[in-house]
């Protein structure tokens, strides 16, 4: 039987004490699938009087990270503790220059540092692992760098939130705005301790940016990712959007395009009959699209701490069997530079804005957009509020520049009250 595999785990959060639960609960079945027992060493935290709901007396403890991904008797170090920068990042990296494998959840370090941790890495015959970083419990990595590793893959798309998700489907069963819902998930404790990574888009640019890298054999950008939170989503939109046969998704878009890698994390429209509108509550989906394969929907959890510690032990026990996969699942070093796609692929656009009701309104909004080069696919006119009148329109395929251009004209129409609204809508 070879020696047991020795980890050292940094972070007793939510996932670090899911793994202590997996680790102890499940050491015959991790032994019988692996052919060797795994162990925990040592652990890191910042508290060690803190009450954590798990046995850590047969561990040693190390204050600080560092010194724990340094240690002689730890095999794989496992950083959960968060933080692109600081203890994870130092600690990561001590841990890779001492020779030891790598398994995070840390999506924050990766979309920042992935590539220069993975010349790292494999510089030293070491791995990183990071099934946990995206998507919680679904196992996407591993469908991306194995499963579909003989596939091109043409296009991956995601709802990689759960928090947003989360909101945006509570606004709509429960008919509420945004400001309360959001209050909701903060009382439910849904929300980053910095709100910003979830409701901003990113959290979900973070993930989207590392399957990118997959997917597409490019450096991770997480830089060149457009995001655009749901902070500006309506309840009045998400209903007519309802009406319209749509659901507003934070929807992520990644597809190596003839102008470049196009990377989005943004709200969009998609069909309330595809999958990916069904989706409710906290959970995540991910759409893998290849060549050969053809379109594949993952849903699952995306959080919690059943959920990501069970990826970060399939991660673990990968390293037990001996399996070392390139960190983004080619050599670092073969890892191409993408160029940004600067306009994304045209879609079309859901428009909603609200006119005077008088002779000619709508015919001025139509000739602003059609001198914007943009043809009308479907329009409706309802729920008059007195003189005002609110107006939808469906476009045919067009840019955002395009959508743009044609809502910089409605001002001179003299007829448009507020601000319009315009959000794509994703073919899937
Ligand atoms: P968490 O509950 O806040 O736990 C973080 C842990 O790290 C705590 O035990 C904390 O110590 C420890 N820590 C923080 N700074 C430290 C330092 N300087 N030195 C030593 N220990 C330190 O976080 P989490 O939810 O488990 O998340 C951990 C990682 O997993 C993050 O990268 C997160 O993005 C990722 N992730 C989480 C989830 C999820 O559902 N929670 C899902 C996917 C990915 P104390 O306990 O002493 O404060
Ligand atoms: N804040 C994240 C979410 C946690 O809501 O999905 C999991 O990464």
């Amino acid at each position: 039987m070879p020696a047991p595999l020795r980890l050292g785990l940094a972070g007793l959060g939510t996932v670090g004490i899911g793994v202590v639960k997996i680790v102890h609960d499940h050491a015959a079945l991790i032994e019988a699938r692996t052919g060797r027992s795994v162990v925990i060493t040592a652990v890191s935290a910042r508290d060690r009087s803190k009450n954590r709901d798990a046995d850590l007396s047969g561990f040693a403890w190390e204050t600080d990270p560092v010194a724990l991904a340094k240690r002689d008797d730890v095999d794989v170090f496992i950083e959960v503790m968060g933080g692109h920068e600081g203890p994870a990042r130092l600690a990561t990296e001590a841990a890779i220059a001492s020779g030891k494998d790598v398994v995070t959840a840390n999506k924050a370090l990766l979309a920042h540092h992935g590539h220069a941790l993975a010349l790292a890495a494999e510089a030293k015959g070491r791995v990183i692992r990071f099934e946990a970083a995206v998507a919680g419990g679904i196992p996407v990595i591993k469908a991306l760098t194995e499963g579909l590793a003989g596939n091109q893959i043409k296009r991956v798309m995601g709802v990689m939130n759960g928090t947003c998700n989360y909101i945006l489907t509570r606004m709509q069963s429960a008919g509420l705005p945004y400001d309360q819902v959001f209050e909701e998930a903060r009382q439910l404790g849904y929300l980053e301790a910095d709100p910003n990574l979830d409701v901003g888009g990113i959290d979900a640019g973070h993930k989207l940016s590392l399957l990118a890298a997959i997917a597409f054999g490019t450096k991770v950008s997480f830089d060149a990712v457009e995001l655009e939170g749901i902070g500006a989503i309506s309840i009045d939109d998400i209903n007519h959007a309802a009406d319209m046969g749509y659901r507003i998704k934070l929807l992520g878009v990644a597809q190596m395009t003839g102008r470049g890698l196009e990377q989005r994390m943004t709200p969009c429209l998609v069909p309330a009959d595809h999958p990916l509108g069904q989706l409710q509550g906290g959970t995540n989906m991910v759409v893998l699209e290849g060549d050969s394969v053809g379109q594949i929907v993952m849903r699952g959890p995306g959080a919690g701490m059943g959920p990501t510690a069970s990826a970060v032990m399939g991660d673990v026990m990968d390293i037990a069997r001996g399996v070392r996969l390139p960190t983004f699942g080619q050599p670092a070093t073969t890892l191409a530079s993408p160029i940004a796609a600067k306009v994304a692929t045209p879609a079309p656009y859901y428009l909603r804005m609200t006119l005077l009701d008088k002779p000619g309104a709508l015919a001025k909004i139509a000739t602003a957009i059609g001198e914007a080069g943009i043809s009308i696919d479907r329009m409706r006119q309802y729920g008059h509020q007195g003189i005002h009148a609110p107006v939808l329109i469906v476009t045919h395929k067009a840019t955002r520049d395009d959508v743009n251009n044609a809502i910089s004209r409605f001002a001179a129409t003299g007829v448009l009250v507020g601000d319009p609204v315009a959000i794509r809508i994703e073919e899937v």
